[in-house]
């Protein structure tokens, strides 16, 4: 009615639904998992517990945890015809677009936890889903690398079975070294959960139409892979390398061509959506990434590079007026690749890492629909009415 109509929308920023499971101060760079401070839990949970207190709402008792690690334990497996479905994928394949389409494939051969609403199938099917991403995720790397797969051990922890089902091989013992078995634990409980990014709100929302948890979780994968999302951390290192090999190592004149804008260049792990200050993650994963790389005997020079391009940017108006800070995903990419994994597979971790908040997020949504994610509205700036 109103014609043509020009409207500066900007990033409409809107509350898109209620939750009790994570709260993140933007401004103060505070990030709290069901009120307990990230650095606590970093410095004193695992991942398995941190698993629990967002799903179940609270730290688990003694009793508590072993049995739902055992429930997890008796999982890891995966149905022997889904590992014809990933054999059959080309061994160039994007192991991000194995694992969605995997994890989509989980709903077929377990019809009998498909229910929203059924307790005891939303149990199994949070624990299938716990317990064989991992496993599918070594699978996928396996594949890539022509390499035969390995059957759970499930005298393992599930970092520790991830680690040996990724690096190990059917014909020889795999020692698991302590130092890198930690610290993936402690990197997955910092990508645990994160409230409404991208990836979660994309799991809310294909839920809110009642599609089942795998469905669900499918296209969550999909949202993280992009290299603004959960493909940053592999950006991080790809732009390192292109520091290297077109400015010769220059920071500095990286730096100004970032700044100038020219063809998109971004400074890939810095900035956030939410924090306009340093992500409270960051500043574990930078304090933890030295003390790592030195216990693993790993003298990486992309990490002097990474710590000088910060100390660049945090000194740069450019960067400082528009609030950019260091991300999750700054020095990440970094410990996975002396860890020895390639860059495609850093993405594939960061999602291992958000499986907990993702499910704790959909189960929040299933059981209490006064947190349902609304359906999101528009400002509309197209066409008046007209005749055909
Ligand atoms: C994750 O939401 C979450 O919680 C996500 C996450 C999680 O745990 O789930 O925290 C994980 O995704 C972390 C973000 C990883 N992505 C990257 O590191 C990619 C690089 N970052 C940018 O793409 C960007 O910072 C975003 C998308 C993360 C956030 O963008 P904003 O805050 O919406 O800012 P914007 O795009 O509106 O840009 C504001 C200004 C612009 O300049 P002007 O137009 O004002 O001149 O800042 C500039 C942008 O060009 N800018 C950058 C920049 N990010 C924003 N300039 C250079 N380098 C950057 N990284």
């Amino acid at each position: 009615e109103t014609g043509n109509v020009t409207l500066d929308v900007g990033f409409v920023n809107t509350a898109s639904c209620k939750s009790a499971i994570t709260y993140i101060d933007g401004g103060a760079g505070i990030l709290r998992y069901r009120g307990y401070p990230i650095e606590q839990l970093a410095e004193k949970s695992t991942f398995i517990e941190v698993s629990y207190l967002l799903i179940y709402g609270e730290l688990p008792t003694p009793e508590e945890l072993d049995a739902f690690t055992e429930r997890i334990r008796r999982h890891t497996m995966l149905h022997e015809d889904l590992k014809d479905l990933l054999a059959a994928f080309p061994r160039d394949a994007h192991p991000m677009s194995v694992l969605s389409a995997a994890v989509s494939a989980l709903g077929t051969f377990y019809q009998d936890s498909l229910s929203i609403t059924d307790r005891d199938q939303i149990e199994l099917s949070t624990v299938r889903l716990l317990a064989k991403l991992p496993t599918i995720a070594a699978y996928a790397h396996k594949k890539s690398q022509g390499q035969p797969t390995l059957y759970p051990d499930n005298k393992l922890s599930l970092v520790e079975n991830f680690l040996r089902m990724t690096f190990g091989f059917p014909s020889e013992d795999y020692d698991i070294d302590p130092v890198v078995s930690k610290a993936l634990d402690q990197l997955f409980i910092l990508h645990a959960d994160h409230e409404q990014n991208c990836s979660t709100s994309t799991v809310r929302l294909v839920g809110s139409g009642h599609a089942n948890l795998f469905g669900s979780i499918s296209a969550g994968i999909h949202a993280l892979s992009g290299p603004l999302h959960g493909g940053a951390n592999a950006a991080v290192l790809e732009m390192l390398d292109s520091i290297d090999s077109e400015f010769g190592g220059d920071v500095d004149k990286f730096v100004e061509k970032v700044k100038n804008k020219e063809t998109g260049v971004k400074l890939m792990g810095f900035g956030h959506r939410v924090y306009k200050n340093y992500d409270p993650r960051a500043a574990i994963v930078k304090k933890s990434a030295d003390e790592i790389l030195k216990k693993m005997g790993v003298n990486d020079p992309q990490l002097e590079m990474a710590m000088r391009l910060e100390e660049i940017a945090l000194k740069d108006d450019y960067f400082v007026s528009r609030k950019l800070y260091p991300n999750v995903d700054f020095y990440t990419g970094l410990i996975y690749k002396a860890m020895g994994f390639p860059t495609e597979m850093f993405t594939v971790l960061f999602a291992i890492g958000r499986l907990p908040g993702w499910i704790a997020q959909w189960r929040e949504m299933m059981e209490d629909p006064a947190t349902k994610i609304g359906r999101p509205r528009q400002i509309y700036v197209g066409e008046g009415a007209r005749d055909y």
